[in-house]
């Protein structure tokens, strides 16, 4: 069973799992400990009975949210599930009155630029060889 709940000291492992599997450069699990206690972070996560599946995580501070992550396991992508995540967080800052998200991106992760793009964020920017100096980063922000 599909279920959405956020970050706790029972799903952050889980969180940290998925992190794990989802990119060659982790947060480490200190990290999203350390946003437990955290009271600008906001965390959205789906759970299949009770096993996490996937998370989104921003930080956000005087109406404007910043992105940190977004991730699917593998096996439960194109599903749905990146999107349920980003709505979740759409309607949080509605609920917060927020004047906008704000997210970088890989230029070459189109399946995350596309995500981004479904539910309503522009392509705003870019920073130069803002990753390991070599990979342009998209700017995209979500405008309420
Ligand atoms: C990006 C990511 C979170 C998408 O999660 P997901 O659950 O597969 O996304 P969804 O199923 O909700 O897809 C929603 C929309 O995003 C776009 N999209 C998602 N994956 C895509 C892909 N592989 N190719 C093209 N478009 C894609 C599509 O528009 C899709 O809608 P559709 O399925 O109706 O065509 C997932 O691919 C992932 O974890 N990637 C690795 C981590 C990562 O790169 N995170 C982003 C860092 S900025």
């Amino acid at each position: 069973m599909i279920s959405v709940t956020t970050l706790t000291p029972e799903t952050v492992e889980g969180i940290f799992l998925v992190e794990q599997a989802c990119f060659s450069t982790p947060w480490s699990l200190e990290s999203f400990q350390n946003d437990l206690t955290n009271e600008n972070a906001v965390y959205f996560c789906i759970e299949d009975a009770g096993k996490v599946i996937g998370y989104v995580g921003m930080w956000q501070s005087f109406g404007e949210g910043n992105i940190n992550n977004i991730a699917v396991l593998p096996e439960y992508r194109r599903k749905g599930y990146g999107k349920l995540l980003l709505e979740y967080l759409v309607a949080y800052g509605r609920e917060h009155n927020f004047s906008f998200l704000t997210l970088e991106v890989r230029e070459s992760n189109q399946e995350a630029r596309s995500l981004y793009r479904s539910v309503g964020f522009l392509e705003v920017g870019r920073r130069k060889k803002y990753y390991e100096r070599t990979e342009d980063a998209i700017l995209m922000t979500l405008t309420f």
